[in-house]
């Protein structure tokens, strides 16, 4: 068995789906090496990344128009395995002159499917018929060339197969968590149908980052921004084992940080063995931030200064020729399509600016092809810690976009004592890891309260929690109306300050997450 994570490789051509990457990840999960490309992908480029198996998107687009985009021929020319999903299914059939016809409504939710034909692609769906279903168009006619496996009440062709080659078709979605067995019949397909063995694994991974790197820097030093997020602690592990005393980590406290934060960053790591600097720069933020109340202003100062302070750091480090990044290959996906023009596809990312070119660096980004979820699989394999790994996300600008208007320095203490309380009882009460991201918002006014004898005119916070998978959409957490008031209480006594607690109930859109 070769011992190249990339040796075995599934090619995925994006139509344009929302769901996209989760095939990706399913992909990923069944232990193959995969890459996105966009459906105008070149038959060149389709046979230089030789794919042992090809699987194409849904999308947006409408077979029944006169111009929409088609199965490139090199993906058939390869004679490989190709699963066509929804829209690929469709642009399948019509290359092979079937009919696709628009529906009279879309169709979007649960569906059963019945099996007309016995195959290994539905058996490995398992016995439940459950299937996730959301499409406008369905295909009417099937070309002579493949046969009709399943049906449901709804539509006529649920799932085909070629009758001569490994060329196959669902109009459901079995990327999504919604379809029970999505995740086997993925399996079926890269390891059964397309022969992959499985090189793609945490371990295998973690192996190949590190001669990679080793093979990059040479003996040359290595500078990295580590923030305490999971990307950039990753990439610190992964360095730290991989470089050892040629990595400098820099971690700049900005003065914005949650409670405690600086303080677990250097134990975290010190028990890693991998030594990091920290720079208390908060009162240069706090001072650059004076006065400044716009959202947008606010993030530019704090990624300005960011930078500023980073920069003095790193010029004092000797032999340093590299900046690590913890880059993951969504941000890769983002940035090409942003490049492409088809940005509209996929949610814009709004992270501190890049370092500047001025630093003079070369990049190291070990982390470039991975998805976040196996970036957190191989932070637990270098041993990191659960609480980091497991730690929702938290704003390049931190506290600085949850202060609203003007950043204080006395506001961010309050703001920080209060999102300690908030974290401290979602972790006690075992809601922490229900909701995808929590944490208490500042409000510069004041509200009138009664502290023993006395009327008080006190600050407000704002509580939110919501629940979401990929942030683009969000629902606000419904928590328990007991478990709030416990969070109000405790924030109302213990901060000197604070008057009032508010619950946000607003649902993003048209909401934010963040409140600036
Ligand atoms: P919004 O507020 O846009 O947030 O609904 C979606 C996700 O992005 C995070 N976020 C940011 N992350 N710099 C960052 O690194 C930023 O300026 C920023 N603004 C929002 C937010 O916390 C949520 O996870």
């Amino acid at each position: 068995m070769s011992s190249d994570i990339h040796a075995e490789r599934i090619l995925i051509l994006d139509f344009g789906s929302q769901y996209t990457q989760l095939i990706a990840r399913r992909i990923r999960e069944a232990g193959c090496y995969c890459e996105i490309f966009s459906c105008d992908a070149t038959d060149e480029e389709i046979k230089t990344f030789a794919p042992r198996g090809v699987v194409m998107s849904g999308g947006p687009e409408t077979t029944t128009e006169d111009t929409h985009p088609p199965v490139p021929e090199a993906v058939l020319a390869l004679e490989i395995p190709v699963l066509g999903i929804c829209y690929g299914m469709q642009a399948m059939v019509q290359r092979f002159g079937g009919t696709v016809e628009a529906g009279q409504r879309r169709e979007f939710g649960h569906a059963q499917i019945q099996h007309l034909q016995g195959h290994p692609m539905l058996e490995a769906l398992g016995e439940d018929a459950t299937v996730w279903m959301s499409h406008g168009d369905h295909v009417a006619d099937v070309p002579e060339e493949f046969e009709v496996l399943a049906e449901t009440e709804s539509i006529p062709v649920a799932a085909i197969a070629h009758r001569e080659y490994p060329w196959l078709g669902l109009q459901f979605h079995p990327e999504v968590t919604h379809t029970p067995g999505g995740s086997r019949l993925f399996e079926w397909f890269v390891r059964d149908l397309c022969q992959c063995h499985g090189l793609w694994r945490p371990q295998a991974i973690i192996e190949d980052a590190t001669a990679s790197v080793r093979a990059q820097v040479g003996d040359s030093g290595v500078v990295l921004a580590l923030s305490g997020g999971v990307d950039s602690s990753v990439v610190a592990a992964l360095l730290g084992r991989a470089i050892g005393e040629q990595l400098h980590c820099l971690f700049v406290d900005n003065g914005l940080l949650r409670k405690g934060e600086g303080d677990q960053v250097m134990e975290t790591f010190a028990a890693l063995g991998i030594p990091v600097t920290r720079i208390e720069a908060q009162q240069r933020f706090y001072a650059a931030l004076e006065g400044v109340s716009d959202p947008e202003d606010k993030r530019r100062i704090i990624g300005r200064e960011f930078i500023h302070v980073f920069q003095e750091e790193a010029e004092k480090l000797p032999d340093v020729r590299f900046l690590a990044q913890g880059t993951i290959y969504p941000d890769v996906i983002e940035s090409a399509a942003a490049q492409s023009g088809k940005a509209h596809l996929i949610k814009s990312h709004h992270n501190v600016g890049g370092l500047p070119e001025t630093l003079h660096l070369e990049l190291v980004e070990p982390l470039r092809e991975l998805f976040k979820d196996e970036v957190r699989q191989i932070g637990r394999e270098l041993e990191l810690p659960q609480t980091l790994i497991g730690r929702h996300p938290f704003p390049g600008p931190g506290l600085g976009v949850r202060i609203l208007g003007e950043v204080r320095e006395e506001y961010a203490r309050l703001a920080r004592a209060a999102d300690h309380i908030f974290i401290e009882e979602l972790r006690a009460a075992d809601l922490y890891d229900q909701v995808a991201q929590a944490f208490v918002v500042f409000l510069p006014v004041r509200a009138v309260g009664v502290m023993g004898d006395g009327r008080r005119y006190d600050y407000v916070v704002s509580l939110r929690a919501v629940e979401t998978q990929d942030f683009m959409t969000a629902r606000w957490a419904r928590l328990p109306a007991e478990f709030l008031d416990r969070c109000a209480r405790r924030i109302i006594n213990e901060v000197d300050g604070i008057a009032r607690v508010c619950y946000d109930i607003s649902g993003k859109p048209p909401a934010t997450v963040e409140w600036e």
